[in-house]
């Protein structure tokens, strides 16, 4: 089996991710997190929110609507250039965007239709009565509900420049390219900040914020090896951008965009400011006025996701275990009785647990024997395992297993909450 299928294997198995509408056969290019998913997917986004927004003084949070006004897709650009050039496949009726396929069909080598344009913005309806006046769009990236909330900032807390606005949350593009797992979803969430700046200052933050993205993503557990930056070419780059350098990574299928660096220079603030008729311009004490530059690092949740998966997926002759950084681990620990059919060895290791579970996300598992349980955990990443024997009810102890090195080793109850608490933030 390709490593790819292994790993989307195991994460159905394990509960990380789903394939969408399942019992319905399905729905391409859909995805459900499961209770693992969940969880890895919530410990990505607090590493990112802590580095990027908590740890920094110069980034406001921002959580805007995935509806907004249709003026502001018209201001941004995005109802006129935001568009896709598909082209079929004379032979095999494939679709693909015009950039995937070349001159000829990818798959099957077929000649190919003349290009067609599309914006792969989708459309809903406000209001009972579907009508073009209450068309509204499901924002494709979060970047312009930062935009439009540059002023209410500024009002709020008299930032200085350099100063950025960040945001977590689903975008939404109707994508014609088809597999690959998460890595291109029609629902997907982003993480982005807009990062506003004086425009003689443009190249210094964008090589700053290369380095700050590659330091975060490189903290995840990635190897460096992995990575490399990519320079779009003057063809390729969005409507908004002068510049734009994506960071590659090598996924199971070959070197990939994983997250974008934009330079969108002043053009959206300049856009909404004509498009509203409210000024968007940043105003200094000595009451000069101007639109800042904005320097945009993008980075996406799910291509995040699949590359740490990549990285943690290891074989170990029959076992495979997942080694997750602990801090980014669904489960941090699993609590098993030696056996289940013993009341007493049960009700000691389940006041374990429930002396764990609050503090640490947990499981709990007295099924089958104890290879199972661990083979289980190894899957699914968690970094510790207890085991609640007969000794322990004589020397209030349990044994900790190790999961990337299998070591075992006794440890107190009393002092398993310090012990964990050390481990996990290493
Ligand atoms: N605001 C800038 C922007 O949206 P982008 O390069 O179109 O730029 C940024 O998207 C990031 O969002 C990508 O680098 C990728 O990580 C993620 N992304 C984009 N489209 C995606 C999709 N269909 N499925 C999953 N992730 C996607």
């Amino acid at each position: 089996m390709e490593k790819m299928e292994k790993i989307v294997s195991l994460c159905k198995r394990r509960g990380f991710i789903y394939p969408g509408s399942e019992i319905y056969g399905g729905l391409a290019n859909t995805f459900d997190l499961g209770p693992l998913g969940v969880e890895l997917a919530n410990n990505i986004k607090a590493s990112w929110w802590k580095t990027f927004v908590q740890n920094r003084d110069d980034i406001y949070g921002l959580d805007g609507g995935i509806l907004m006004s249709p003026k502001i897709w018209d201001a941004s650009g995005h109802t006129k250039g935001f568009i896709d050039v598909l082209v079929d496949c004379k032979k095999c009726k494939k679709r693909f965007r015009q950039d995937h396929a070349k001159d000829k069909c990818p798959d099957c080598g077929g000649e190919l239709t003349n290009p067609r344009k599309f914006n792969p913005m989708f459309k809903t309806f406000i209001g009972p009565v579907e009508q073009d006046s209450s068309i509204v769009y499901l924002r494709p990236e979060t970047a312009q509900a930062i935009f439009v909330n540059f002023k209410n900032i500024i009002d709020s807390f008299h930032p200085k420049l350099p100063f950025g606005i960040a945001q977590i949350g689903k975008a939404f593009r109707n994508e014609i390219t088809l597999g690959n797992f998460i890595f291109r979803k029609l629902e997907f969430e982003q993480m982005e900040i807009e990062y506003f700046i004086k425009q003689e200052n443009w190249k210094k933050h964008f090589e700053n914020w290369k380095k700050e993205m590659e330091k975060w993503f490189l903290g995840l557990g990635i190897n460096k090896k992995n990575i490399r930056w990519r320079n779009h070419k003057k063809d390729e780059l969005s409507h908004y951008s002068k510049k734009t350098e994506d960071i590659e990574y090598r996924f199971p299928f070959g070197f990939k965009e994983l997250y974008g660096l934009a330079y969108r220079y002043d053009y959206d603030l300049k856009q909404h400011s004509n498009a509203s008729g409210k000024e968007l311009k940043y105003q200094e004490v000595d009451n000069n006025k101007f639109f800042p530059h904005v320097i945009e690092p993008s980075f996406g949740l799910e291509r995040t996701i699949l590359a740490v998966l990549n990285e943690a997926y290891h074989e170990d002759g029959k076992r495979i275990v997942l080694k997750l950084k602990p801090s980014l681990a669904p489960i941090k620990v699993a609590i098993f009785p030696l056996l289940s059919n013993k009341p007493e060895l049960v009700k000691q290791a389940r006041k374990v647990y429930d002396l764990l579970k609050t503090r640490f996300v947990c499981a709990w598992d007295s099924r089958g024997n104890i290879g199972k349980r661990y083979f289980a955990q190894d899957e699914a990443g968690t970094p510790f395992c207890l085991v609640f024997d007969f000794d322990s009810l004589k020397d209030k102890s349990v044994t900790i297993r190790h999961r990337d090195t299998m070591k075992q080793e006794r440890i107190k109850i009393d002092e398993l909450k310090e012990y964990l608490n050390k481990k996990l933030n290493e």
